[in-house]
Parts: C-alpha cells; structure tokens; sequence
C-alpha cells in the first residue's frame, strides 16, 4: 500500500451534521459521518476504506477484548477565520503511536496510511470541523488485535481505524489533585510510555478513590519510593519555582511524551523561563511552598491545553493557590491557541494544513 490512490472512499448517503447543533457539545459524544478502517493480515496492511461511520461487526474470541492489544492517540484539527483546516502536529503523533504499537508488540502502521489517511478523512469530514473561538475537531486513531481466537500471544490480525468527533470549548476549571501514594500508574520497564488502552483502566480505581475524598485526580508518584512525581491523572504536569519550569524528564519510560508537554517547554522558554526536564520530588515541591516559591502547578493535555491546580494535597499538607495571580501558565495557554486559530504566527511548523 502506497498511496492515497489505495484507500477507498464510499461515502454515506446522508450526513448527520444537519441534526447536531456544534454550539457546546460534549466531548467525545458525537462523531463525523465517516471513519477510516485498515485491516493488517498476513504481515501487510490492506482493504483501506473511508466509509460511513458504522459500528464492527466483532467475535466475541476477539483477542484485543481479553487481552488488550490495544493503542490509541488524540488530536485536533482546527479551522482559521479563513475556513481553512489545519491538524496540530500530527506527525508527533503517529511516531508516538507507532512507538506504542512497537512496545505493545503490534505492527508498525505506515505514514502513508496514518497520515494521508487521517488527511483525506478530515478533508471528507471538513464541515464538521467547528468554526467557532475554542472549538475544535478531535481525532482519535486507534489499533486493537484482532485475531479470533483465545491464547496468550500477539496477534496476527490488527485493525487500525481513524474516527473523529467535534468538541465546544474545553473549560478546565482549576483543579484539586491528590498524591498518590498506593497505587501506581507506570513503573520502570513497564508500559508508561506508550498510549495502551490498559494504562487507562488500570488507572480509573485510584482516581475514583480519589474522587470519593473530594478530588479531581491524582498526582502520580514513582511506584518504588512514591517520592519522585510522573503525571497528572492524564496530563503531563509543570510547577513553576521562581523563574524556572519543572518538568519531569522522560529517561525511565513512565510517562507518556505529551506533545502538548513539548510545546508548553518551548513556550515558557521563549517567554524567558528557564524549563528543566527532571526528576522532581514531592519533598522539594513542599520546600518550595513553605519557602514561597511555588508559583505555578498545571497539567498539560490536547483535551485542555493546560489545566491549572489549586490544591495539591500531600499526607495532610494541603497547598492553595490563588490562580487568578498566575501569569506563566495562562500566557502559554494564551499564546498556544493563538497559534492553533490561527491568530498568531505559528513560527514552529506545529500546524499542518488539510
Ligand atoms: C497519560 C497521559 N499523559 C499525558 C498526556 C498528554 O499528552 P498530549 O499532550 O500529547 O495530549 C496524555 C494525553 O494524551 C495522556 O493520556
């Protein structure tokens, strides 16, 4: 498979959009009228079709559904004041796709697949991207095995599909977040780094202890000393000390490389931080709050962009901030969408136009 001339188009007869008003819809719940569906069989990729969103027709030995073959990544496409369309960094977001497919022992999906792929179903679906301040197209690329038959092993058989849903403005409101200190996300040779559907379930019992005691999520910690901080529920997590950003480095392979991670690191610096990638503990993090200069906590994530912390909690330490004084992390979010509608120059090549 090669080129865009290999994906068939069979285009629904109808469309759906005249029945959904995109003023503040919710995430994730609506989606275009077409999906993009490969089939991997006998070591290559084939039957590439952009065809009316449907639902699969799946066996129930299916083996992603009991042993959880299965990868996934988030993106948006936006559209500037002209109507033209334009996807944030994709490419960084099929290396770490395929990057996860290597860890989960799935096969490599090709560029011209992933990308002219995702490409041709925007341009499809192009009039579903809202054209409203804020909102954007979300899309979702996802690979799950599909052999039909029960036993520990990779799979011979893969789907690999693009579907894409339109979102109304994300409003983060600041957050209350727990360290956790009993369960644990990822650990050194684990699975942390890539974007496995088995890293979000395995995640949904401690953020819902969380929630029972008046949490948003909680703040993961290293899974041997519970003192070095990894992520934030699903973001990845800053603090501004002084005039410097840290960042947890990415060397141990328990945190998902966020693009929106990379591009916040970038911004601060252009705005005059200095952005350390390190290891950070949970005993400096409380230092720097009882010495005053803790400035700034917030997670990073393409659902929010940012999404600022007004409690973090520790034992029974609890740190308060008044966000509305904050200055570096609203500047980013600030200069973030103005790149992505368009409104500034984007100077990075992070846009990519349909
Ligand atoms: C576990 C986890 N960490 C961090 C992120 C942030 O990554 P990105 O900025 O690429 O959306 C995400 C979301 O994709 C995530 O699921």
């Amino acid at each position: 498979m090669t080129a865009a001339a290999d994906i068939i188009v069979t285009k629904a007869e109808h469309s759906k959009l005249k029945d959904i008003n995109l003023e503040n819809i919710p995430f994730g719940k609506y989606f275009t009228d077409h999906m993009l569906e490969v089939d991997y069989e006998d070591g290559e990729w084939k039957n590439a079709e952009i065809k009316p969103y449907q639902p699969l027709l799946l066996a129930p030995s299916l083996a992603a559904l009991h042993y959880g073959q299965a990868i996934f990544e988030g993106i948006k496409a936006y559209k500037n004041a002209d109507g033209e369309a334009f996807i944030f960094r994709p490419y960084d977001n099929f290396k770490r796709f395929n990057i996860s497919a290597e860890r989960m022992a799935m096969p490599q999906v090709p560029e011209e697949i992933f990308m002219e792929g995702m490409r041709m179903l925007i341009d499809i679906d192009k009039s579903w991207i809202p054209s409203q301040k804020d909102h954007s197209l979300y899309i979702r690329p996802f690979m799950f095995s599909s052999d039909e038959m029960i036993g520990v092993r990779p799979s011979e058989k893969y789907k690999f599909l693009v579907i894409l849903s339109p979102t109304g403005p994300y409003y983060a409101a600041p957050m209350r977040i727990n360290v956790e200190e009993k369960y644990v996300r990822a650990v050194p040779g684990g699975v942390g780094f890539a974007k496995a559907a088995g890293n979000y379930a395995g995640a949904m019992y401690a953020t819902a202890q969380a929630r029972l005691k008046g949490y948003d999520q909680v703040l993961w910690t290293d899974a041997l000393e519970h003192k070095y901080v990894q992520e934030c529920g699903v973001m990845n997590v800053f603090f501004v000390i002084g005039n410097t950003a840290v960042t947890p480095d990415l060397n141990e392979g328990t945190i998902l490389a966020g693009v929106t991670r990379d591009s916040v690191i970038m911004l601060l610096k252009e705005m005059g931080y200095n952005v350390e990638e390190r290891a950070i503990s949970i005993d400096e993090i409380i230092e720097a709050h009882k010495a005053g200069t803790l400035k700034e906590v917030f997670g990073t994530g393409t659902a929010a962009t940012i999404s600022m912390i007004k409690t973090l909690n520790y034992k029974d330490y609890e740190m308060n901030f008044d966000v509305e004084t904050w200055e570096a992390s609203p500047e980013v979010k600030r200069r973030m969408d103005a790149i992505k509608n368009g409104v500034a120059a984007d100077n990075h090549g992070w846009m990519y136009k349909i």
